[in-house]
């Protein structure tokens, strides 16, 4: 193992036949080997920086029905929530005075937020705020509605894949399309944005096959960010009674990502936070390099419950600015409170 390990550090890439090899031999020691070459190339790349974005939830009404989503549509226990673009203003106020110089913005897809709106809302956070980047997530629209909010400043857009397997997309997407999920990631590479795909770990019924679909995906399409976090079942969905993915699984495709792109923005995210109390920690000494704490107003952050145990939804943003500080720092990391653009346009 340690002999392919080697190999995917050295040229980063293998076939599917030595991912999938790899990934079913993964004991203790190839385990180690791989995390401490997946955080080499990231010291090499980003040094021992970690990238901070500030997260606003701004919507958990949504018309998709995802499976494992605890706002989807028919959660009727759902309490559900719009931030105002005042909220929203207030939020990257807040944000901006505590250092952030990223806000993603994310929602279920909501129709309530017009493309008129978000266009409004994009441009009054660039008219407002100097030298920040706006990131949207916000599900699936078309390549217009995509243009629009370009051509009003958005930089970024985080759109998971969720699984490249399409008989697992199914069973988990009624009513939606697989093959309009990965048209709209390349409408939005075509379009300009610094694009993000990523995946679920540990949903019911998912392979290591799959997860080779997924990394043989993502190395095609070349993202500029990857979001990767285990499932956590929530109470109130059909995948309530399931099991959760793990941190180890995680970690391990997390190296996995780091090694196949070297110069990718990889968070450690709030998921993996909450199957473990040092999951985030982990997931930076496996090859992470950014985090997302929240900026949401605190009478929302419960309601935005994708999954159960969500951690951070009592805390100020700055108490969460200064546990995760804290934490970045004990796991040996330096926080970047600069926009952290990819690497391939810092300086430019
Ligand atoms: N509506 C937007 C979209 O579809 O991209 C963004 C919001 S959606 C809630 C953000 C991400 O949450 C999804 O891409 C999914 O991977 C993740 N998610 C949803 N339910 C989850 C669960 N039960 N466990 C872990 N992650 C979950
Ligand atoms: Fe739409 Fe989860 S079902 S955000």
């Amino acid at each position: 193992m340690k002999r392919l390990i080697d190999k995917l550090y050295d040229s980063n890439n293998l076939s599917s036949d030595e991912l999938l090899l790899l990934l079913n031999n993964m004991d203790e020691e190839s385990k180690k080997y791989l995390h401490m070459k997946a955080n080499e190339t990231r010291l090499h790349i980003y040094n021992d920086k970690v990238y901070m974005r500030g997260l606003i939830e701004f919507t958990n009404y949504c018309k998709n029905n995802c499976r494992y989503c605890g706002i989807r549509r028919d959660n009727k226990n759902a309490s559900r929530y719009r931030l105002s673009k005042e909220e929203i203003l207030d939020c990257c106020k807040e944000g901006y005075r505590l250092g952030y110089r990223t806000y993603v913005l994310q929602g279920g897809e909501d129709a309530y937020y017009t493309d008129d709106k978000i266009v409004d809302i994009v441009s009054s956070i660039k008219a407002s705020f100097e030298d920040v980047a706006v990131t949207l997530s916000i599900g699936e629209k078309s390549y217009e509605s995509y243009k629009k909010y370009f051509d009003a400043g958005a930089d970024r857009y985080l759109l998971r894949h969720e699984t490249n397997s399409r008989e697992l997309y199914d069973s988990l997407h009624p009513d939606m399309s697989y093959d309009n999920r990965i048209k709209c990631l390349h409408d939005l590479k075509d379009i300009g944005y610094q694009i993000g795909a990523g995946f679920m770990i540990g949903l019911p019924n998912q392979t290591n096959e799959d997860f080779v679909r997924d990394l043989t995906f993502l190395k095609k399409l070349q993202p500029h960010m990857v979001g990767i976090g285990p499932f956590i079942p929530q109470s109130d969905t059909p995948l309530a009674d399931e099991k959760a993915g793990t941190v180890e699984k995680t970690c391990i495709l997390l190296s996995f990502i780091r090694l196949l792109l070297p110069e990718v923005l990889l968070p450690a995210t709030t998921a993996l936070g909450s199957i473990n109390n040092k999951g985030r920690e982990q997931g930076l000494k496996a090859g992470a390099n950014v985090v997302m704490p929240n900026l949401s107003p605190t009478s929302v952050r419960d309601k935005y419950a994708l999954y159960d145990g969500k951690i951070c939804t009592g805390d100020e943003a700055a108490q969460c600015r200064n546990c995760i500080e804290n934490r970045i720092k004990m796991a040996g990391y330096e926080v970047d409170m600069s926009r952290g653009d990819h690497i391939s346009l810092q300086n430019k």
